[in-house]
Formats: C-alpha cells, sequence, structure tokens
C-alpha cells in the first residue's frame, strides 16, 4: 500500500533534510576547486545561469515525479510508464548515485583525517608547504585513507539501517545553522587576510574569454550534482514528502541556500589561497591544503579546524546518506530484499569503489580510463555525462509523458496553494532544459563546430 509510505516528520524536517541532502562537499570542497581550474568568476556566472535556467525547473520536476508516484528512483518511472523504456532514467540514477558515492566517500573519509589532526593539534606550526606535501603523502598511502573511507561507509550505513528520519532531522537542525556560522566567520577571516582582494577579483570580475565549452560542461555538471538533481536522489526523497509540501516553494529554498553556501565557501577559500601563494588550480586537494593555512591564522586554531571538519564531515554524512538512499530503496523496493540486506549489497559495492578510488591517489595513479585516473573518472562519467542526462530526460519524460492538468495538480496541491510562474516554469522544463543541455553536450562533443564548418 503506497498508502502506508513513511513521511519526512514535519516542514522543517523537509527542508532540512532536502538541505541537507543538496548542501555537502559539493558546495564546500568540488565548488571552489571547479572555480579554480575553471578560470574563476567566468565559472561562478555560468554556474548561475545554469542553476536558474535547468537547476531549478529540473528540481521540480523531480519532486513531481518523487511525490506522484511515491516510489524509488527506477518504480517511479515504471509505475508513471509501464512498460516503457522510461525507467532506464531510474537506473541511469540508480547506478549514478551508486557510482558518485564511491569516490564521494573517499573525501568524506579525508574530512574525518583532518577532524582528528584538528583535534590532536598535528595541524598546528605548518607551513603552507608543508600542508601541501603532507595532504599529498597522506592521500596517496593505503591503509590511513582507505580506512577512513571504510569507516564513513559503514558510518552512512548504520545510519542507514537505523531508518534515519529522527536522527537525522534533529541533527540537521542543529548542524547546518552552525556550518552556515563557521563559514561566516571564517569568510570574515580569509577576507581580511593580506592581498586577500585578488582572491575577490578572480571569484568575482569575469573574464569572458575563459568561457569555453569545457567550462559550460563544467558548470553544469557542478549544477547538477551541488543540487543533487538529475540522478534519482530527489525523486527519492520527495516520495516521502507529505501532500500539503509545497514543492515549489521547498525547490526554491533549497536552491537560495545550496547557492549562498557555495559562493560562501568561494569567498573563505580563494582569498586565502592567494593570501597563501597557493595555485587555484590545485585540484581536488584545494580545500585540505588551504583551509588549515587560514586556522592558522586564527586564534584557538585547534577549535576552528576541528569545528570546520567536524561540520564538513556532518554535511558529508547528510549528502552520502541519501545517495545510499537512492540504490537502498531501489534493491529493497525493486527485489523484494529487507532494507537490511539490501543496504548491505549498496555498502559492499560502494565499499570496492571507495578503495579504487582512494588508490588512484597513490599507487593506482597510472591506471587511466580516457586519461584520468579511477577518481577523476567516476567523477567525470557521474557529473559531466549521467546526471545532465537524467536531468534532460526527466524534463523530456514529463514534457511528453505527462499531462499537464496532472502536473498542475500535484505542484499546485491539488489546487489549493498557487503557483504563478506555473507556464514559464512547464515552458523551460519542456523545452529550454532539455535543449540546452542537449546543445551543450553536442557542442562538447565537437558536433556543432563540424555542422557550421558545413553551412
Ligand atoms: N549534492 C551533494 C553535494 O553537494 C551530493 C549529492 C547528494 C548528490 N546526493 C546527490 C549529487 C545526488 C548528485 C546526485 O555534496
Amino acid at each position: 500500500m503506497t498508502d502506508n509510505r513513511v513521511t519526512f516528520g514535519s516542514k522543517l524536517g523537509v527542508i532540512l533534510a532536502t538541505v541537507g541532502c543538496a548542501v555537502g562537499l559539493g558546495n564546500i570542497w568540488r565548488f571552489p576547486y571547479m572555480v579554480g581550474v575553471n578560470g574563476g568568476a567566468a565559472f561562478l556566472l555560468v554556474y548561475i545561469i545554469c542553476i536558474l535556467l535547468l537547476g531549478i525547473p529540473v528540481m521540480i520536476t523531480e519532486f513531481f515525479i518523487g511525490r506522484h508516484s511515491r516510489k524509488n528512483a527506477a518504480g517511479a518511472f515504471k509505475k508513471m510508464a509501464p512498460g516503457t523504456k522510461w525507467s532506464f532514467i531510474g537506473y541511469n540514477g540508480v547506478l549514478g548515485a551508486f557510482l558518485i558515492l564511491g569516490f564521494y566517500s573517499v573525501v568524506a573519509g579525508w574530512t574525518l583525517e583532518y577532524l582528528v589532526q584538528g583535534l590532536d593539534g598535528s595541524l598546528a606550526g605548518k607551513t603552507a608547504d608543508e600542508f601541501k606535501m603532507d595532504f599529498e603523502q597522506f592521500s596517496s598511502g593505503i591503509v590511513r585513507p582507505i580506512g577512513w573511507t571504510a569507516a564513513f561507509i559503514a558510518l552512512t550505513h548504520l545510519i542507514i539501517i537505523s531508518g534515519v528520519k529522527a536522527g537525522i532531522e534533529r541533527a540537521s537542525k542543529i548542524m547546518m545553522p552552525l556550518l552556515f556560522l563557521i563559514l561566516v566567520v571564517l569568510c570574515l577571516r580569509s577576507v581580511t587576510l593580506p592581498d586577500a582582494g585578488e582572491g575577490l577579483v578572480f571569484l568575482f570580475k569575469p573574464d569572458f574569454s575563459k568561457i569555453t565549452s569545457s567550462v559550460v560542461l563544467s558548470a553544469m555538471g557542478q549544477a547538477f550534482f551541488s543540487l543533487s538533481i538529475g540522478m534519482g536522489c530527489l525523486i527519492t526523497y520527495s516520495s516521502y514528502f507529505k501532500k500539503e509540501t509545497k514543492l515549489q516553494a521547498t525547490a526554491l529554498q533549497v536552491t537560495v541556500l545550496d547557492t549562498l553556501v557555495a559562493v560562501l565557501a568561494g569567498v573563505m577559500i580563494f582569498p586565502a589561497v592567494f593570501s597563501f601563494g597557493i595555485a587555484p588550480t590545485a585540484g581536488p586537494e584545494l580545500v585540505f591544503i588551504t583551509l588549515p593555512n587560514v586556522f592558522e591564522q586564527l586564534p584557538f586554531a585547534r577549535i576552528w579546524s576541528t569545528g570546520f571538519f567536524l561540520l564538513l564531515a556532518l554535511a558529508a554524512l547528510t549528502s552520502t546518506i541519501s545517495l545510499h538512499e537512492v540504490s537502498t530503496a531501489y534493491v529493497h523496493e525493486e527485489y523484494n530484499l529487507s532494507r537490511q540486506k539490501a543496504a548491505w549489497f549498496v555498502s559492499g559495492g560502494v565499499l570496492i569503489l571507495g578503495v579504487l578510488s582512494s588508490l588512484s591517489f597513490g599507487v593506482l595513479k597510472e591506471f587511466t580510463i580516457g586519461g584520468l585516473n579511477f577518481f577523476d573518472a567516476l567523477d567525470y562519467l557521474t557529473a559531466k555525462i549521467m546526471l545532465p542526462l537524467g536531468g534532460m530526460l526527466i524534463c523530456i519524460f514529463v514534457g511528453t509523458r505527462v499531462d499537464r492538468k496532472v502536473l498542475k495538480a500535484e505542484l499546485t496541491n491539488e489546487g489549493t496553494i498557487p503557483f504563478h510562474f506555473f507556464n514559464t516554469y512547464a515552458f523551460f522544463m519542456k523545452y529550454i532544459a532539455p535543449f540546452a543541455i542537449g546543445l551543450i553536450f553536442l557542442n562538447e562533443l565537437g558536433l556543432i563546430n563540424k555542422l557550421s564548418r558545413l553551412f
């Protein structure tokens, strides 16, 4: 009986669980390093355009599918379009969430290492170069990074099998505001460092010549990654929403908060990057070599670093839970396995991916797929291909297969709340989002160039 499906406890619970899913390493770790390697402010600009034009419509559409079907990501499409190939979107999502979790849990593991280092004071008194060297030595190792990855997966597993509601909802209520507060304080410290201005210019003053097709593809991938869209995560979560939950308002709130945290993370990182002479193009390690420098500049350095990495670990945890939940709900509901057994399958598989991803910073460095190591290959495949593809297909599905009246009824809670921009939304969802994503893909594949030469 779908009517018995569990739902989140309260309105605040819905927002916090969904914000918890969206806000994570994507905002504080991935976003700054993407800005760094993609030329700074130009990337930020394209990113914000992607959020507005693609992110919000896709998020609302996922909420529609989830709450309307009240099923896991794959089950939703089977229910709404039985016997068709549309369930591919669901499988793409379940697989994608699983693959993301594979490399995400490695970085989540790093946050635990830094949390411990912050606690025992071993981050103290080092120079910028030493932070960089130490990070490289740690991440290229075997036992410690893999141990932390496994620990993080175990933590996620525990929460998943004990049924998340009360714990996650309650923890999020304290953690999310605290994370925000710490971010703001660190931003203030960062912008008052010597030469901070250079970092702000890098982040906010766009150099339009930097906008290339690969920057656009990266920005779109980042927008999808950060908002947790394109992968059935929000379909799964919104299947637990109540019928009173306001879908568009929730989408808007989640998007604004998520973007705010990302921009604040940029303000926290870039002034420090320039002030300490670190290369903004450092890549995945950027946050881990920049922030300890900032903490060193503060009184009570140990408290700041411990607090920060604790919150980062917790923000990562609310996201790993959401990723794990996509696959677990799928295995549990579609194969009639108990939740426990389903979770074991997922955790075991993720651990294998996690070990390979972790080793790709060390002994497996030379093992590349299309020029990328295993970690980067998983990241590329999911963020730049599977997420946008999922988002595009979700829009095409709802745009072509769902009756407008059904869509409108769900999004207005059966006509009880207004949706002033419904037509604009429907237009963007049906025409703009799929074509924009399609064009970006074609452009990246070099096809547009070839075509334009023909004419
Ligand atoms: N959005 C999360 C972050 O920024 C990561 C995440 C959680 C995610 N669930 C997802 C990314 C689903 C893509 C799809 O850290």
